[in-house]
């Protein structure tokens, strides 16, 4: 089983368009997709349109979430950039998605299995920064999971790790958004990706375990800049155009 998983797209359809052009060249049998599809200041109806045809098996992010959850008024910034350009449909498919899923013997989640925003393999460190979480932190996460592979998204920051009992989890990162200020919580903090590129992963089962290959695509972000300029949202431009914050 080869597998590719996408996460956090959040409506940048440049981005994901250079991660599955990339992903057709690489044998993968299947593509799965961690959530947060469309929210941002970029293009989410272009998303949509481009991941409808895919049928990937997906699961709810946060921000899917928070698209269906609330009405228009309650919304925060990143949903009420995008909830104008979604088809209804869309949005009844992000009220369909699973919290979880299984692929190929693969748990797939958002963040962790059983919370859509609990970051898993990171936590707010000193200095405003997103940082490794111990092993302690990542195994109280990790309770409960059977699956010796395990895929989660969420904080953006690519990661693969092996608990001591063999378990894998794998952070692929970002599609379509490098870098943020995470200001919903205090302290609030910041994840820096430190590269424009598009982020995604390829796992694969071999030998009885899994081997994980993380993966940076670079791609032309300034259209997509663009538009998040033209909704005021310079901090999300000089994101996409350097995969750091400031
Ligand atoms: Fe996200």
């Amino acid at each position: 089983m080869r597998l590719a998983i996408i996460s956090d797209i959040h409506g940048n359809s440049a981005a994901l368009e250079a991660v599955l052009a990339d992903i057709s060249k690489r044998d993968v049998e299947s593509i799965a997709n961690l959530g947060d599809c469309f929210s941002g200041p970029l293009d989410a109806a272009g998303t949509a349109k481009m991941l409808a045809p895919l049928d990937l098996p997906t699961v709810r992010g946060n921000h899917d979430r928070q698209l269906i959850d609330r009405p228009i008024e309650k919304m925060g910034k990143w949903e009420s950039w995008c909830i104008e350009d979604l088809a209804l449909e869309t949005l009844e498919w992000c009220r369909e998605l699973p919290l979880i899923r299984e692929v190929g013997g693969v748990l797939l989640c958002h963040a962790t299995p059983s919370n859509d925003e609990e970051n898993w393999l990171d936590r707010r460190g000193p200095e405003h920064r997103l940082v490794a979480r111990d092993l302690k932190g990542v195994e109280e996460r990790a309770a409960g999971v059977v699956h010796r592979m395990t895929a989660c998204g969420h904080t953006h920051a690519p990661r693969s790790v092996r608990l001591p009992d063999g378990r894998r989890i794998v952070n692929p990162g970002s599609v379509g958004c490098p870098c943020y200020l995470d200001d919903r919580v205090q302290p609030n903090f910041v994840q820096e990706t430190g590269s424009p590129d598009a982020r995604y992963a390829i796992i694969e089962q071999l030998d009885d375990d899994w081997w994980v290959d993380l993966i940076s695509v670079p791609y032309d972000a300034e259209g997509m800049a663009r538009l998040a300029e033209a909704k005021s949202a310079d901090n999300w431009a000089h994101a996409l155009r350097t995969g750091w914050w400031s």
